[in-house]
């Protein structure tokens, strides 16, 4: 099979991705912005071919390029695992005749106002919502839905430029964090606890599922640098709100009418016990999530979507044996980093349930917390037991400390 995979390089996990795809028996084309040498070494071992174009955002050159690339040959995929390339994959598959998403079922994936309407219309609670171009627009729709509220860019990621406002004068202080945007949604907001129901389907049909809780909410994680995020994989799914969950993220698949590939879906568990639905999303979960399910089950899912996508079919286990937590580090500091504290204590204190550490080395720059959830590295880490899991990472969250300088 010829498969194009857009941004096979970037972020972390693509160069996994594009291994599986290989593994699994197609010709993979890459296409992305950067110049060939620049891809990791497991990117480029697994690429068939590469075309570099100028800007990912100009999904209209890049069809015409891709399209004058390919010329007479027969792609049987086209597949972007990184939210902004999502709908520019969607109109390359329309431009080529390639089977898969199309245009109109992309927006509802990325337009976070189309997609709740949808959602909404099936019968699924999600947020009172509504989608705004202008700060007339915003202040009526705000008096609508009701303080608080949640604004955030339409087709946002990552939690950029979202912000909670308790009333109009706090709405007007922070204006200025969406006033480029060409349109916001606003929402009401939700009080509750957060998780992920990430899937991989075939042709509708859910062959493996994952749930994981976020310690804290991403946006206070997003908004307070001295945290130490935690995402966290869960071992038992049998909890009723985690069933709950699942039971809706099975609706939101059917209503938006999902075929073939990996999802990722976000929904709230209230304190009264309601779940409700908060955005999915026709890719994987980012932030080195995909790691966690494997380190959950010991399998590969990068090579267990490729079968997905490419055969049909799906072999690797489902069976959870741990629960498994990645706590993101943000140093101390600015500038460069200049000292990693407690690691050594960290590693003999809990030997084999530390499965993997990522940290940025003495003399790295920071990265930027506000743009990548990674921040400064991670630590992975698991255990059978729930309590013992959250103690672990923890442990990291407080114990382990980068400073920069
Ligand atoms: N309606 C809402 N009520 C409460 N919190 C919200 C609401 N919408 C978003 N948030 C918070 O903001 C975060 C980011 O919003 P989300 O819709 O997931 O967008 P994205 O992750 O694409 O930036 C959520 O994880 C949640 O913590
Ligand atoms: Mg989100």
């Amino acid at each position: 099979m010829n498969v194009i995979m857009l941004a096979p390089g970037y972020p972390g996990e693509m160069p996994y991705f594009c291994r599986g795809l290989s593994v699994q028996g197609a010709k993979v084309y890459g296409v992305s912005d950067v110049v060939e040498s620049d891809l990791p070494p497991m990117t480029r071992q697994h690429l068939s071919g590469y075309l570099k174009v100028p800007n990912f955002q100009d999904e209209d050159t890049v069809v015409k390029m891709v399209a004058a690339g390919v010329g007479s040959n027969t792609i049987d995929r086209v597949i972007c695992m990184w939210e902004p390339g999502v709908l520019l994959a969607a109109k390359i598959r329309e431009a080529l005749g390639v089977p898969g998403m199309g245009v109109e079922q992309a927006m509802t994936f990325r337009n976070k106002d189309l997609m709740k309407q949808k959602v909404t219309a099936a019968g699924i609670r999600a947020a009172r919502h509504a989608g705004a171009t202008s700060i007339a627009g915003l202040r009526s729709a705000a008096e609508q839905i009701g303080f608080p509220i949640i604004v955030k860019p339409m087709s946002g990621a990552g939690s950029m430029d979202t912000f909670r406002a308790n009333d109009m004068a706090d709405l007007d202080a922070k204006l200025a964090r969406v006033t480029r945007y060409d349109e916001v949604n606003v929402e009401e907001f939700i009080e509750g606890e957060e998780y992920t129901y990430d899937t991989i389907c075939i042709d509708g049909k859910v062959v493996y599922e994952n749930v994981c809780f976020y310690r804290p909410n991403p946006l206070a994680a997003r908004s307070n640098e001295w945290i130490s995020p935690q995402t966290l994989a869960v071992r038992d799914l049998s909890p009723p709100q985690i069933q709950a969950g699942i039971a809706m993220g099975h609706d939101v698949l059917e209503a938006l009418e999902f075929k073939t590939g990996f999802t990722h879906m976000e929904f709230f568990h209230t304190p009264k016990d309601e779940v409700v639905f908060g955005e999915i999303a026709a890719r994987p979960a980012g932030a080195q999530t995909v790691d966690l399910m494997n380190y959950c089950g010991d399998i590969d899912l990068f090579v267990g979507y490729a079968e997905a996508e490419l055969k049909g079919t799906f072999s690797c286990s489902t069976e959870r044996k741990y629960n498994v937590a990645n706590i993101f580090k943000r140093a101390i500091g600015k500038g460069r980093i200049s000292r990693i504290a407690g690691l050594d204590s960290i590693l003999n204190r809990f030997g084999e349930h530390i499965v993997h550490v990522d940290l940025l080395p003495i003399g790295a720059d920071r990265r930027n917390w506000i743009l990548t959830l990674v921040s400064d590295g991670y630590v992975v880490v698991r255990h059978p037991d729930w309590q013992a899991c959250c103690d672990i990472a923890d442990a990291v969250g407080t114990d382990l400390t980068l400073y920069a300088s």
